[in-house]
């Protein structure tokens, strides 16, 4: 049993975006990050195009896996619109995958949606105009709210907020100023700063940054696979 005080390290990781074949440098990874880490977060885009097959060839790999999995989809998840069929093989193989809800491990609670995009702070896309902006951008308005709702029923001194989409710009540098609005979303780093949390991941900004803040000061890792960590690794590994 752990204390509220004992320090918790996970290994975290996006974009895997996994494919048909066999990975033998996933399975390595996932044995690696059991020794090292008390629970693996996967950060969206498991699978490259979220066919069932691309689910099983990762649910097959995590088998290497000795620590708690917890997990979100991400828009790659979604790209066949088999996004039901990948849960379902991801949840069969151990997977905690997150859509609202929340799980914890060793007294650490890991709250996860997936977000959406929508931009960020005063050039946030805003609900004005032609209907289909509106559902675009109620779209990210749910996620958000979702993830208010989830974090409501925390009790814990520790939580990690666990996303596809980035909640601040900070994390998104480095990728092209034109696609930013697309890489995340303020509203849910607002979201985030309502509450109290030891740490936030995300992924899918392949080439942005490993560190950032949201505007309340809430600790934000980009750890899309691509992305260069303190670790030396794919994977970062985060204490709380
Ligand atoms: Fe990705
Ligand atoms: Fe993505």
């Amino acid at each position: 049993m752990t204390d509220d005080t004992t320090p918790f390290t996970f290994a975290s990781v996006g974009d895997l975006h996994v494919g048909e074949d066999k990975s033998p440098a996933l399975r390595e990874l996932f044995t690696e990050v059991s020794q090292t880490a008390k629970a693996l977060v996967l950060c969206g885009d498991l699978t490259d195009t979220g066919t069932p097959q691309q689910a099983e060839s990762l649910a097959e790999e995590l088998r290497a896996c000795r620590i708690p999995m917890i997990g979100v989809l991400g828009n790659h998840d979604y790209e066949t619109g088999h996004a039901e069929e990948v849960k379902t093989i991801l949840k069969g193989a151990g997977v905690h995958l997150l859509d609202g809800q929340s799980c914890e491990v060793d007294g650490v609670a890991f709250v996860g949606v997936k977000g959406f995009a929508g931009g960020f702070g005063k050039r946030m896309l805003s609900s004005f105009g032609e209907p289909a902006i509106k559902t675009f951008v109620s779209e990210g308005i749910s996620e958000a709210m979702r993830l208010e709702n989830a974090m409501r029923t925390i009790k814990n001194k520790r939580a990690v907020v666990v996303l596809h989409y980035a909640p601040v710009a900070d994390t998104v540098e480095g990728e092209p100023l034109e696609i930013y609005p697309f890489l995340g979303c303020s509203r849910l780093g607002e979201t985030i700063d309502r509450f109290k949390v030891s740490a936030v991941v995300h992924g899918h900004a392949h080439r942005g940054k490993y560190e950032g803040r949201t505007p309340g000061g809430a600790v934000v890792y980009n750890v899309a696979a691509h992305i260069e960590k303190p670790s030396g690794k794919s994977y970062a590994l985060i204490t709380v």
